[in-house]
């Protein structure tokens, strides 16, 4: 196994064993996350009763392929625990996410969830977000060109995701604009910002609403940020 998947696996190992029996909970999205899948489907072979709401259409597959129960978001009133990944977190918590552009969805499981459990390798605490990863905006297809002028006047270049020389298309059924920032120094205000633009869906600043952050380094050593 690589360095990379080494510490994938140990942080979503750790965070799947946070899970209790009984409970149901959000299912991120990623490469991260689809160990949290194994991992649990493991511990289910021992018992585990788990169910839970996918925050994608591929999260939703791999859930059932492993034999773990999925449930339609509006079938739950609140989740015990989210468990995700993310791009990029600063050291007040503030997450980048959505490089799987999943992150409407996530948003929309972590906040019916009494905490978002969040599990990185240590390669993505940043001390500013975006200045490496590029911050995912979602807009509607509709006039998405104008929308993307307005995103750009936000400080950022921005370039339509593109997946196999087309553009990607989220499974809310909207484009999704990478957006390069010299840094992103204030993710509250940004925040504020693109939630106001027209034609903005959502974006991946998860600013004040992670819990534990779960991280691993490449030899698999796990700690948690409280
Ligand atoms: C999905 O849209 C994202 O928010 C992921 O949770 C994030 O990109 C982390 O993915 P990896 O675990 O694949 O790095």
């Amino acid at each position: 196994m690589t360095d990379a998947n080494l510490a994938k696996r140990a942080t979503a190992y750790a965070a799947a064993d946070l899970v209790q029996d009984g409970t149901t909970i959000g299912f991120g999205t990623g490469s991260t996350f689809a160990f949290v899948l194994e991992r649990l489907a493991e511990r289910m072979r021992s018992g585990l009763r788990v169910r839970g709401v996918a925050t994608s259409q591929a999260t939703t597959e791999l859930a059932g392929k492993l034999g773990i129960p999925v449930l339609p978001l509006d079938d739950v009133q609140q989740l015990d625990l989210a468990i995700d990944g993310a791009d990029e977190v600063d050291p007040k918590k503030n997450l980048i996410k959505g490089g799987g552009g999943a992150h409407l969805r996530e948003r929309l499981v972590a906040v019916i969830a009494k905490e978002l459990v969040v599990i990185v390798d240590e390669s993505k605490l940043v001390p500013v977000l975006g200045k490496l990863f590029k911050l995912p905006v979602e807009v509607v297809q509709f006039g998405w060109q104008h929308s993307a002028r307005r995103v750009a006047a936000t400080g950022c270049e921005v370039a339509r995701r593109e997946r196999n020389g087309a553009p990607f298309v989220s499974d809310n059924g909207n484009f999704v604009l990478d957006c390069r920032y010299p840094g992103i120094a204030d993710p509250a205000a940004l925040q504020r910002t693109l939630d106001a633009l027209p034609g903005v869906v959502d974006h991946g600043l998860f600013v004040g609403m992670a819990g534990r952050i779960v991280v691993a380094d490449a030899e698999g050593r796990v700690r948690i940020l409280p």
